[in-house]
């Protein structure tokens, strides 16, 4: 299924302005269209600065536009912990797309609850709450870890699971001249650091390892 409209829509709106992550929200978008039948998006830390195309993704706003162009039965939920975030998405989005203010796990684990019980999964989980310090990367790191622990349950091995901000990290020996030996190789760092290590232990199917890291088969 490829909704055209969308794909209008995201070539004249959202490409031009989505420098790093064009690319991939369009391997995002191209694996949604691969999926069958209506989809479910679920989105931790919401758009919430109108315009900043560039800077956060504005993702909810194309999750939103992907929804409603592609059928009368996809949803999207996002959550977020700021009202001010909150009330900025609402303005945002249409009323298809449901915008809830709390802490993300604790979200997750009242949603993996509900869909589970209604024999419902989520096809995309995207998540870009907690803002990361690039130089104290750990707390942000770990609260994604634990958005992907509770929400494992309402994943199935086509799921797409994907996490903004994670520009590549490696271990290096800086020289007397200032040139540098990388020691390791280049790994998803930021947001997804811990993410993709247990999606590597899994061995789940890395789509993208780029700002933005996407997997399948994570189940
Ligand atoms: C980087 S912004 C999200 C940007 C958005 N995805 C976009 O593309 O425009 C991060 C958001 O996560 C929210 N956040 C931080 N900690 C959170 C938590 N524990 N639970 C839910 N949301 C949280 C912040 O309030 C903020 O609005």
């Amino acid at each position: 299924m490829k909704p055209s409209k969308f794909w209008e829509f995201f070539d004249t709106q959202a490409a031009p302005l989505l420098a790093h992550r064009e690319k991939t929200f369009r391997q995002i978008f191209t694996y949604l269209d691969s999926l069958n039948g209506p989809v479910r998006i679920v989105e931790t830390g919401c758009a919430r600065l109108k315009g900043n195309w560039a800077g956060d993704g504005q993702s909810t706003v194309l999750f939103d536009q992907y929804i409603n162009l592609r059928d009368s039965e996809s949803t999207c939920i996002t959550v977020d912990i700021n009202e001010i975030s909150v009330r900025a998405c609402r303005e945002l989005v249409s009323q298809r797309t449901k915008v809830i203010q709390q802490d993300s796990v604790q979200f997750l684990s009242n949603l993996v609850k509900e869909y589970t019980a209604n024999n419902q999964t989520i096809s995309f989980l995207y998540l870009d709450s907690f803002d990361l310090d690039m130089n104290y990367w750990q707390p942000s790191a770990i609260h994604h870890l634990k958005e992907l622990t509770i929400a494992i349950r309402a994943l199935n091995s086509d799921s797409l699971v994907v996490v903004d901000d994670c520009p590549a990290t490696a271990d290096f020996i800086l020289n007397e001249n200032n040139t540098v030996n990388f020691i390791t190789r280049p790994r998803v760092g930021g947001k997804g650091r811990l993410v993709a290590e247990f999606a590597d232990a899994v061995g789940a199917n890395c789509l993208f390892a780029q700002y933005q890291a996407g997997w399948t088969n994570l189940v």
